[in-house]
């Protein structure tokens, strides 16, 4: 393989809607950081690009929820993740937002460059529209049942259960999520992104001339051509994004797909006058690090609009990981199950690489995967402390106990001596490949192996145990050993910065390139060492059941937060006061022009009555006929579009919003008390 000329690497945009968790990271910073480090530690020409992600449906919620403006929200939050990106060590170029003013004008450019190329379908459809709220519901505003999967949460733009990527009105029961109420279909135009006009394009690219892409990837591109690709709507109706810019466009906005990764490139442009080299110089090698979730959007719909544009190169690779679990559940952050960036640093300070270690170690890089903090305590004791801590301090302390702190000088090398100078190659070289192809856990293997080999070479080799009587041997044992320390020091640095920096200080040795590595002979007889401090400490019991007691603390709470308040309370003789009987539904039929309206007919055992309710978008007249349901037979009769309603029958509303009747669990008679 030749080695590109320069690097562009892009990690995903993350929405300034909330803190990163280590789902985000093990999915794609903690990678596309190894990576980029790597790539600078050979010398190569990087540059590294990443952002918030500020527009969209994400923010525009998060707003609504929180009470604030949405460039609140974005301020906040914008500042929040760059911080914690910055202490966690995640060496950015540059960390944009797409609330730039190079963006915007970037972003418009784009748009109005292929506009006038002609290479949009401009079209009127009909989309969800919100009455009582007054605006159109915009992806996430509507929520409903998934066609494929039957999941209740589905949203108008992606199915999280399934995956699946949906068109708002292809939703069961769809719900506004501003007002909850059943949106209705209204006329608006679009501008559409006509896919399926790249679809040839997209299958010679990805499904010939990328064969070598990661499995999952190559595989869920597949299956989008498979399916066959549809016009794309890239405008919104929305008051907050980039402004379509075109006369007649007034409240409408670029979709938020359409542009975030055009981000990337304002955020190019923002670190570098050079930044067409970048972008559009085919001797540059592009990786975009993204998730699962992120796929069609980096290697389907990005690609045809740089194409379509035709001035851009396209990803050289786009290697998606899957997703982290958390404690065996998937990570939520309307759930609050997940472990925050910001709260780990304020947990756990200095540790940074405990956790880069562990995510590294774990990472979905081919199925998804599972963090527990069990698991962490145990990476760090038994590997960070027990392998590459326990090896480096022998060989310091002894090297210090012996000889003053010298590198001793090493005599004549036996087997097992040449044998363990050469596997530093090797390993040096595994790193590497591993690296090249995104397989950062078998590459941080390779590295731990290099730690495992130097333990052993101790462990068989007692040096604390033959100094009483071949000093030489203990010299030429320790030499090694130090060279394997000093080879570490260089090989650990693009998965635990921090560590090959204390390695570094430890050695005395702090400018060898990575080309150095590899060999026997980095430090020289008579080189001074300094004193070592502790590398890595064990983390404690306790420490791991604080984080597990909190995090169960922050779902409760969570949890707590969607039920309702508690309402005031009442006397025992104002409760008496209601009359519920069981009844059974005999008719039941809809109060025509209402959505929400059924009228039944019910028998209580006292008598036949009237009784309006709202259930109608939950259940079907006919559902209804010969339920047994709880009725509130002494509540003021009322009228009701025009129909008497003499009662109330009880329901539950569940967590979709659905409601449901409240029946006895077994047939009863009519009239039966309930109380
Ligand atoms: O899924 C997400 O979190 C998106 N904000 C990622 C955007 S990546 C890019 F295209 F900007
Ligand atoms: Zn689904």
């Amino acid at each position: 393989m030749n080695t590109p000329k320069r690097y562009l690497i892009t990690a995903a945009l993350p929405y300034a809607n909330g803190p990163v968790h280590i789902g985000h990271l093990a999915g794609v910073y903690v990678p596309a950081d190894i990576y980029a480090r790597y790539l600078r530690l050979r010398g190569r020409d990087v540059k590294f690009v990443c952002g918030s992600d500020e527009h969209g449906v994400a923010i525009t919620i998060k707003a609504r929820q929180e009470e604030v403006s949405p460039k609140e929200v974005v301020d906040k939050y914008h500042n929040m993740i760059k911080q914690s990106f910055d202490q966690f060590g995640i060496t950015f170029d540059i960390y944009s937002r797409t609330t730039s003013k190079v963006h915007y004008e970037t972003a418009s450019e784009f748009f109005k460059n292929l506009y006038d190329k002609g290479l949009f379908v401009e079209q009127t459809t009909e989309q969800f529209y919100d009455n009582e709220a007054g605006q159109f519901l915009a992806d996430r505003y509507v929520s409903g049942t998934c066609p494929n999967c039957h999941n209740d949460g589905a949203y108008g733009d992606q199915c999280e259960s399934c995956g699946s990527s949906l068109n708002a009105t292809d939703l069961i029961n769809p719900k506004s999520a501003l007002t909850g109420t059943k949106p209705e279909l209204r006329e608006t135009r679009h501008w559409f992104m006509p896919l399926d006009r790249y679809e040839d394009f997209l299958r010679n690219w990805i499904l010939e001339e990328n064969k070598d892409w990661k499995s999952n990837v190559y595989g869920q591109c597949k299956s989008w051509l498979d399916n066959g690709l549809q016009p794309r709507s890239i405008s919104r109706d929305l008051n907050w994004g980039v402004p379509i810019p075109l006369p007649d466009a007034e409240g409408k906005v670029l979709y938020v797909w359409f542009d975030a990764p055009i981000g990337y490139i304002s955020a190019t442009k923002e670190l570098t006058t050079d930044w067409e080299k970048y972008w559009k110089d085919q001797e540059t090698k592009l990786v975009h690090f993204i998730g699962k979730d992120n796929i069609v959007f980096h290697c389907v719909i990005f690609p045809s609009i740089l194409q379509a544009d035709g001035t851009y190169i396209l990803p050289d690779n786009v290697p998606a990981n899957e997703f982290m679990n958390l404690e065996n559940d998937k990570i939520s952050t309307s759930r609050n199950w997940a472990v925050w960036l910001h709260e780990y640093l304020d947990d756990f300070p200095g540790k940074q690489d405990v956790l880069r270690y562990v995510l590294t170690a774990n990472m979905p890089e081919t199925k998804d995967n599972d963090f527990t903090w069990k698991d962490f305590q145990d990476r760090n004791n038994n590997e960070l402390v027990g392998i590459l801590g326990n090896f480096v301090n022998r060989a310091m302390v002894l090297t210090n106990k012996y000889f003053d702190g010298k590198v001793p000088q090493s005599g004549s090398l036996n087997e097992e001596d040449q044998t363990v100078l050469a596997d530093i190659k090797q390993y040096k070289a595994a790193i590497e490949d591993n690296l090249e192809h995104f397989k950062f856990r078998e590459a941080l293997k390779e590295m731990m192996n290099l730690a495992r080999l130097g333990n052993k070479y101790l462990a068989d080799n007692e040096p604390w145990k033959l100094i009483k009587h071949d000093e030489q041997r203990v010299k030429t044992i320790l030499n090694i050993s130090l060279q394997l320390t000093a080879n570490l020091a260089i090989l650990a640095e693009p998965f635990l910065p921090n560590t090959a920096v204390a390695l570094k200080e430890f050695i005395n040795q702090p400018d060898k390139k990575w080309e150095e590595a590899g060999s026997g002979q980095l430090l020289e007889t008579g080189h001074e060492l300094n004193k070592p401090s502790l590398l890595f400490a064990k983390v404690e019991d306790e420490e791991i059941q604080k984080q597990l007691d909190k995090l169960i603390n922050a779902r409760q709470k969570a949890e707590a937060s969607d039920i309702e308040p508690a309402k005031e309370e009442i006397s025992f003789d104002e409760f008496n006061k209601m009359d519920i009987r069981v009844g059974t539904v005999l008719e039941a039929e809809k109060v025509p022009k209402t959505k929400k309206l059924l009228k039944l007919t019910i028998h209580t055992g006292l008598d036949k009555r009237t009784v309006v309710s709202g259930i109608a978008e939950h259940y079907q007249p006919e559902e209804m006929i010969g339920k047994q349901v709880c009725i509130l037979v002494n509540l003021a009769p009322r009228k009701i579009r025009g129909i008497e309603s003499q009662g109330m029958i009880l329901m539950a509303e569940n967590g979709e919003g659905k409601l449901v009747s409240v029946v006895p669990d077994e047939k009863f008679q009519e009239g039966a008390v309930v109380r």
